[in-house]
Order: C-alpha cells, then sequence, then structure tokens
C-alpha cells in the first residue's frame, strides 16, 4: 500500500514524495504516529492510517528503515549550486543534528539522497509555515535562510550519497 507512492522498498519514484527507505526508525515511527493521529496533515494519506495500532506502526518503521538507501540523484549537477550548499549546510551546522554525512539519526532524519524537490518543498514549509507536527528546532536552523539557498541545500542533499 505504501509502495504505490513511497515506491518500490520505499525508495520513491516521485520527485515529491519522499523516500523512507533507510530513514531512522525512530523518525518514522514518530511521523507515522502524528500522521495517524492527523497532528501533520497529509491530504493524500488521509486515511491511510486510521487505526492502525502502534505495533504495526512500529514494524512499518522497522521494514523501511532497515530497506537499501536511495542512490543519491544523478540529475546534472550546477556545481556551483553544490557547493554553495555543501558550504551552507557545514556553516548552518546541519551536521550537528543530521550527522556529518546526513545520514540522520533517532528522530533526526535522513537527507542524504532524498527527492531535492521534495527536499526544497520541505525546507520552505519548515522554514516559513511550520505547522502542527513540524519539531520548531528546524524552523530555528533555517533562520535568515533565504529562497535560493534553499535551493542550493536541497541539490547538495540529493546528490549526496
Ligand atoms: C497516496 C499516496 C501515499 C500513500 C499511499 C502513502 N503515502 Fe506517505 N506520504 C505521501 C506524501 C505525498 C507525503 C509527503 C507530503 C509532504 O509533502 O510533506 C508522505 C509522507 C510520509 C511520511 C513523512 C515523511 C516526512 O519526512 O515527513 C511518512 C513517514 C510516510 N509518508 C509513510 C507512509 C507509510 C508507512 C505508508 C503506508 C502505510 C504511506 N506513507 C502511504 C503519500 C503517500
Ligand atoms: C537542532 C537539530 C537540527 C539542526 C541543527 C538541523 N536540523 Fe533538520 N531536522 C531536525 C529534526 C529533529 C527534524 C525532524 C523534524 C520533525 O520531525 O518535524 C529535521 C528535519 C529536517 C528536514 C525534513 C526531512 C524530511 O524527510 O521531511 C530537512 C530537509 C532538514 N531537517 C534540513 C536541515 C538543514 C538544511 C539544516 C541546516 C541548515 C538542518 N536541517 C539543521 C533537526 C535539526
Amino acid at each position: 500500500m505504501c509502495m504505490a507512492c513511497h515506491g518500490p522498498q520505499g525508495v520513491s519514484q516521485v520527485p515529491s514524495i519522499p523516500s523512507l527507505a533507510a530513514q531512522p526508525k525512530t523518525y518514522l515511527e514518530n511521523k507515522l504516529v502524528l500522521i495517524r493521529e492527523g497532528l501533520r496533515d497529509i491530504p493524500a494519506m488521509k486515511g491511510t492510517l486510521e487505526g492502525v495500532p502502534d505495533t504495526e506502526l512500529t514494524a512499518l518503521a522497522q521494514y523501511f528503515s532497515a530497506q537499501i538507501a536511495p542512490k543519491a540523484s544523478t540529475a546534472k549537477r550546477d556545481l556551483q549550486s553544490f557547493q554553495r550548499g555543501q558550504e551552507l549546510a557545514k556553516s548552518a551546522l546541519c551536521g550537528t543534528c543530521h550527522l556529518p554525512d546526513h545520514r540522520g539519526r533517532d528522530q533526526v532524519p535522513r537527507l542524504a539522497s532524498q527527492h531535492e524537490t521534495y527536499l526544497r518543498n520541505v525546507l520552505q514549509e519548515y522554514r516559513d509555515n511550520p505547522g502542527p507536527g513540524r519539531d520548531t528546532v528546524m524552523a530555528a536552523a533555517l533562520y535568515g535562510i533565504n529562497d535560493a539557498q534553499l535551493k542550493d541545500l536541497a541539490h547538495f542533499f540529493a546528490r549526496s550519497p
């Protein structure tokens, strides 16, 4: 059921839908609870998790976290944008929480090799409109970062293995 949108083994084939493969188990578990409770509103997933017990959410999280991470995007690289993204990720200390190789841990999601479009959308949402079900630490981390920089960050992470 999940794979219809999130792709085979959780490797999404749709630019606006995140891959779930190799996301930390705790992160997935937290998100699934928020989605089920309607605290994180995802219209496409409305009702999908209704009545699904915690044990099954844990099993889903376990399954997707154990899958092989998506391959880094091989879409054409804009070298300057990539480098700006890489430097900004370093100077803004994204790696202190997401880990230096951006593979995530515990409640912090993996960014490496996630879809560029999804990353750009979600970064914008965290910065401009961190609704319910969104951790406020991310809005703080993106404070003062402009649109062009969000694009550079997404460009860089999508192409990071
Ligand atoms: C009809 C399509 C669809 C189906 C089916 C679907 N999802 Fe999703 N899911 C989405 C979309 C779209 C998003 C991202 C929304 C956004 O832009 O923030 C999402 C987001 C998520 C997220 C949050 C990711 C994040 O970082 O915030 C998780 C976790 C997730 N889905 C798990 C699942 C699981 C597990 C299933 C199967 C039980 C499932 N989804 C079924 C479309 C779907
Ligand atoms: C203080 C810790 C912390 C720092 C620093 C931080 N993040 Fe995060 N980030 C998180 C947490 C926790 C989440 C999950 C938030 C949630 O559950 O709503 C997250 C979520 C995200 C997501 C959403 C991923 C998805 O799959 O939905 C992106 C993209 C992201 N961070 C990018 C960044 C970037 C870029 C930086 C540096 C500018 C950064 N983060 C700095 C803790 C941090």
